[in-house]
């Protein structure tokens, strides 16, 4: 079997929005039955919270709409991530321009990663007119319910989009 379609989500703790990202595309990928086919992972552009599990009001906002992020562990993006991931898709502009200026420092080589690096909502759900996911950390539940109804309507056009590149590479 050829080597899966692989893609990180990427916020700025990935303890929030990230991991949340990972938690409801992996169950849509489980529910399509192409866990084999695609691997999924997130990291942050900081360091903050290295080690940490997503936080209790990202695990129980996604735990009610049926997503576990229970395994997840926070680690931060790292150089080798831009080469073994097909697509690596920020949350928001700010963490998509720290992505740009992590993937230009990147000691393994002088490759252009640009074409993988994407801006969720932006790319994937232009119909919400709304360019990032917001940072719910220092708000309400409100901000959390937000986050994963916005990631649920963008993973299933990643999905869509992922589906269509497999079917076109296995022709
Ligand atoms: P995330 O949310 O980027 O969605 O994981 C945040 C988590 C922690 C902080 C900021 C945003 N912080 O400043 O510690």
């Amino acid at each position: 079997m050829s080597k899966p379609f692989s893609v990180l989500f990427v916020c700025l703790g990935n303890i929030c929005r990230s991991p949340t990202a990972e938690g409801v595309f992996r169950q849509k990928v489980i529910d399509a039955g192409l866990s084999e086919q695609i691997h999924i992972d997130s990291a942050g552009t900081s360091a903050y919270h290295v080690g940490e599990s997503p936080d209790p009001r990202s695990q129980q906002e996604a735990s009610r709409h049926g997503y576990d992020l229970s395994t997840i562990r926070s680690r931060k993006v790292v150089a080798e991530d831009f080469e073994k991931f097909d697509l690596l898709i920020a949350m928001d502009e700010s963490n998509l321009s720290n992505l740009c200026t992590l993937s230009k420092e990147n000691p393994i080589n002088s490759n252009d990663y640009q074409s993988k690096l994407k801006l969720f909502l932006h790319d994937y759900a232009p119909q919400l007119k709304q360019k990032n996911v917001p940072d719910p950390y220092y708000g309400g539940v409100k901000g959390f319910t937000e986050v994963v109804e916005l990631i649920e309507v963008a993973s299933d056009a990643l999905l869509l989009d992922i589906q269509q590149q497999l079917k076109e590479s296995n022709v």
